[in-house]
Order: structure tokens, then C-alpha cells, then sequence
């Protein structure tokens, strides 16, 4: 039902747009980023506009400051004042936008939420990310293989657990997806955590915060006498790179090193978390393209421009609150010191000096 109104509502958004421009040159395309403090938004924000431009379109990139709410919504207002053509908004807040959307659905602006659902505004068209879920399910693997929770004779290990910024509909899934595969080997005494924080609400980060994450680190670490020489602690769930790092750093102030290192997962792949894989540090972290997803981005601009079938792979996952968006999710990989070199460097993603 929601379902179709969202492609009336495109099949009109995409008529207002091509009567502003029929052709790829004068099409303008707004897009809106949260911060420019996390490696992962610039490199988005800029392939992002590199692959647009390339495709001939021109592009507004906007950067909400270092995750600032009232910045980004009125970036968006602006962009719509300036009657772009299409928006695609990744956004600091997704339930903070509704307002500033309601604008654009009114001049007709189609807008497409990147990476992160925007939720509770009837504004939307399509949604591009990765498979969040699974993001949390390759996280949650990984740690039951490398406890060996499976194996009978293995003796119950010590985790601790953190996700990201609670206003961040992905943690939904990134948490949601590793917990679920977790969640029977806390109930069966397999896995045992000491704070007792498992719920995402005592478990997440505001705005994916690495010195958040550093000091929730050192709190547990003191609180439960982690350390190398003090109660063991043998995995720590982490959603993403950014917090990863806060807790690389308690972890290292607390004496850990390359020979005793937890098991860390992560997400991204920022330089920093590559270079900590590579010292043996942080043990994984999930890649996700972004040159594929801002291709993809390009794709779906390009089909609502040219009012032809826009490209989705899933149309049951995201409901943001108004309804299902229909949405394209793109695969995460999982990445070790043992493919890094593969996965980053022979895919030209970054060179070897960059996470020398
Ligand atoms: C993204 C992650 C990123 C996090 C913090 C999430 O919405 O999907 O890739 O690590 O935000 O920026």
C-alpha cells in the first residue's frame, strides 16, 4: 500500500524534476553528509560527487560540520530552496529530518537516504546502503569462530559489547544481526559478560564517538579488573572502526598488546583500524565499498532523471515509519590481516603507503 504511494509519489517527483531539466548537464543533485571527522563520510561524499560529475550531473556536496543536527537541516533547506533536482541525504539524526523533507516533497524533489534510513518522513524514494544485518552477522561469526564457541570443550570467554550512535538506524541492524547470533551463547553461559551490559541502549555510542568509546572502555576495564594480568577478557563486540579505536586505545593504555590481544571486530575499514589490523590489534573489520554504493547512488539518480525502472534488490527490510523504501544493498566483506592487502590495496582502494 505505502509501497505504492511512494511510486506515485516518485512518478510525480520524477515528472516535476525533468520539467527543471531534461538534460544530465543542467540536472543538479544536493547531497548531504553528516561530518567530515570520520574518514567513512568523506570518502563517501567525495565518490559520491566524483561519480555524479562523472556521469555529467552538477552537485552540490554538503558536510553537516562535525555532526550537527540544526546544520544539517538547514543545509537541506537550502538545497531545496535552490530547487535541486534530486536529494540524497545520509543522515546525523535519522528521525531528525522530517520537517526540512516535508519541503521537498512539497516542490516535488525525489530523495534518496544514503547509507542510513531516514525515518518517519513520507519524503523518501528509495534508500541505498549494504546489508546492515548481515554487516552484524559477519561481526557475530567471526566471533564464534574465533572463540570456538562451537567446540564442546571450550571453557566460557569473557565479552564485552558496543554499537554506535543510538539515533543511527543501522545499529538496529548492525547490533540486531550480531546479537542475534550471540544472543544463545550468552543464554548457555558460553559467553559471559561481566558488566552485564548487553542491551543496546547500555551498549551504544553517541555519534560513533571514538573518545566515548575510549572512556566507556576504561570504565569497564577498571570496574571489572580487565587486564593481561587481571580477569581475563577475551572478545569485545564492537559495530564499526571508529569505536573500535576508542577501544584499542583503553585496551593498549591497559597493557595489552599484539600477544594478548581480545578479539576486536570493526567496520569500514578506516586507515587507522587497517593499520591496527596489521600490528595485530583490532582483529577484523567488515569493507564496505563505497565506490560500489556511490555507483549505485549514480544508478538509482540516473533511472529517476530518465524516469525509467530505478534498480532495488529489496523491498521488505526498511520500513522508516511511513512505510517500506524501496532500497538496493550492496554486499559487506569481511577483512583480516590475511586479505587486507587483496581486498584494500590490489583493489586500488588505498595504497600501501596510505595504511603503512
Ligand atoms: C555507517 C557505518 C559507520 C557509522 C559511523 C553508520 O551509519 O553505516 O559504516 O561506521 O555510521 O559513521
Amino acid at each position: 500500500m505505502k509501497f505504492k504511494t511512494t511510486l506515485t509519489t516518485l512518478a510525480c517527483a520524477v515528472f516535476a524534476c525533468t520539467a527543471f531539466a531534461s538534460t544530465a548537464n543542467a540536472t543538479k543533485i544536493g547531497v548531504s553528509m553528516p561530518t567530515q571527522s570520520l574518514q567513512r563520510w568523506n570518502q563517501d561524499g567525495h565518490n559520491l560527487k566524483d561519480q555524479l560529475e562523472a556521469a555529467g550531473y552538477k552537485v552540490e556536496l554538503l558536510y553537516a560540520g562535525d555532526n550537527d543536527i540544526p546544520t544539517q537541516v538547514s543545509q537541506i533547506e537550502n538545497l531545496v530552496s535552490a530547487n535541486c533536482d534530486v536529494l540524497v541525504v545520509a543522515p546525523i539524526d535519522g528521525g531528525a529530518l522530517t520537517t526540512a523533507l516535508a519541503g521537498a516533497k512539497d516542490k516535488g524533489i525525489p530523495v534518496v537516504s544514503y547509507d542510513r534510513l531516514i525515518m518517519n518522513s513520507d519524503a523518501i524514494s528509495y534508500y541505498a546502503t549494504f546489508d546492515n544485518y548481515k554487516v552484524g552477522q559477519i561481526q557475530g561469526n567471526y566471533l564464534v569462530d574465533a572463540l570456538k564457541l562451537k567446540d564442546a570443550n571450550t571453557k566460557p570467554k569473557n565479552i564485552e559489547f558496543f554499537t554506535g550512535s543510538i539515533d543511527d538506524n543501522n545499529v538496529n541492524f548492525f547490533f540486531g544481526g550480531a546479537m542475534d547470533i550471540l544472543k544463545p551463547y550468552l543464554e548457555s553461559g558460553k559467553l559471559v559478560c561481566k558488566s552485564g551490559q548487553t542491551e543496546k541502549a547500555q551498549v551504544a555510542t553517541l555519534n560513533w564517538s571514538t573518545e566515548e568509546a575510549q572512556k566507556r572502555m576504561e570504565n569497564l576495564i577498571s570496574s571489572n579488573g580487565y587486564g593481561p594480568e587481571g580477569t581475563p577478557l577475551d572478545a569485545i563486540l564492537s559495530s564499526n572502526d571508529s569505536v573500535a579505536n576508542g577501544i584499542t586505545n583503553a585496551l593498549t593504555a591497559a597493557g595489552y598488546n599484539k600477544d594478548n590481544f581480545p578479539v576486536l571486530t570493526g567496520q569500514d575499514c578506516d586507515k587507522p583500524s587497517v593499520k591496527n589490523m596489521k600490528r595485530g590489534l583490532q582483529t577484523m573489520s567488515v569493507f564496505k565499498d563505497t565506490r560500489l554504493l556511490a555507483d549505485q547512488v549514480v544508478k538509482m539518480v540516473t533511472a529517476i532523471v530518465n524516469k525509467t525502472e530505478v534498480p532495488v534488490n529489496d523491498t521488505k527490510t526498511y520500513d522508516n515509519g511511513t512505510g517500506i523504501i524501496p532500497s538496493y544493498l550492496c554486499t559487506p566483506i569481511v577483512v583480516t590481516k590475511d586479505n587486507l592487502k587483496e581486498v584494500l590495496i590490489d583493489s586500488g582502494y588505498y595504497t600501501e603507503k596510505e595504511v603503512k
